[in-house]
């Protein structure tokens, strides 16, 4: 699997280290061109690769991982999206990173507004609800699986990322749809920032 990541900052590097592992690759853009991200990407190792937006979105799955207010720009400045998977990962906050100034989304969740902005993706809510520290921490604790949330309107998509997600190593949770499901795990709903454990098989 080779995933595309809108954004190359804390978000996505850790789940670039996180696919890595899996042995899947990853392909990082950011809004300055992949020339900005060289030195990102030696860092992360073999199977990442520095690239523009319209090649990481090009990919079959495509992490959207920038600032909540970059969102609207960023999915406009795109192409047409002809059935990839876009995992939206972000928080509805106002500012940069760690400014945790809610922004108001009206009645949508946040990725039904994301939906919206980006017709013809097929979106899945996952990876909000994680806190970088322990995305890039192992799954595994003592035996017990990390839980990881999925919420999608697209079954086979929301299957797709959710057994991504089970090559990383977590045990994963079906929250159901983009409406309820991203209530559930957005910022400010109960499942956001919980680091859940899973003992047994599941
Ligand atoms: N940090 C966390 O623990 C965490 C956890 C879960 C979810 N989130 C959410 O994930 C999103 C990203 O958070 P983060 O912590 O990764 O932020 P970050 O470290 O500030 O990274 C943001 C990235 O977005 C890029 N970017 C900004 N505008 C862009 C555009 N128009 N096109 C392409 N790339 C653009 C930035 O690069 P350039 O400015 O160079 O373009 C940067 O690489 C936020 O919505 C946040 O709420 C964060």
């Amino acid at each position: 699997m080779e995933i595309g990541t809108i954004g190359a900052g804390a978000l996505a590097q850790a789940l670039a280290k996180r696919a890595l592992k899996a042995g899947h690759k990853v392909k990082l853009s950011n809004s300055r061109g992949p020339d900005s991200l060289q030195e990102i990407v030696n860092q992360l190792g073999p199977g990442a690769t520095a690239a523009t937006t319209e090649e990481a979105a090009a990919c079959e799955m495509v992490l959207l991982a920038v600032p909540w207010d970059n969102v609207p720009g960023t999915l406009a400045s795109l192409p047409k999206w002809n059935n990839q998977i876009l995992i939206d990962g972000t928080n509805p906050f106002h500012g940069k990173a760690g400014d945790f100034t809610p922004a108001d989304v009206g009645n949508l969740s946040t990725s039904q507004l994301v939906a919206g902005l980006a017709p013809g993706a097929r979106v899945v809510k996952a990876f909000n609800h994680m806190i970088v520290p322990n995305l890039e921490a192992d799954p595994v604790v003592n035996g017990a699986r990390r839980v990881a949330f999925v919420s999608a309107d697209d079954d086979d998509a929301k299957k797709r990322v959710e057994t991504l997600l089970e090559t990383f190593g977590y045990s994963v949770i079906d929250l159901g749809n983009l409406r309820d499901g991203g209530l559930i795990q957005q910022a400010g709903g109960p499942l956001a920032g919980r680091d859940l454990l899973e003992r047994g098989e599941s």
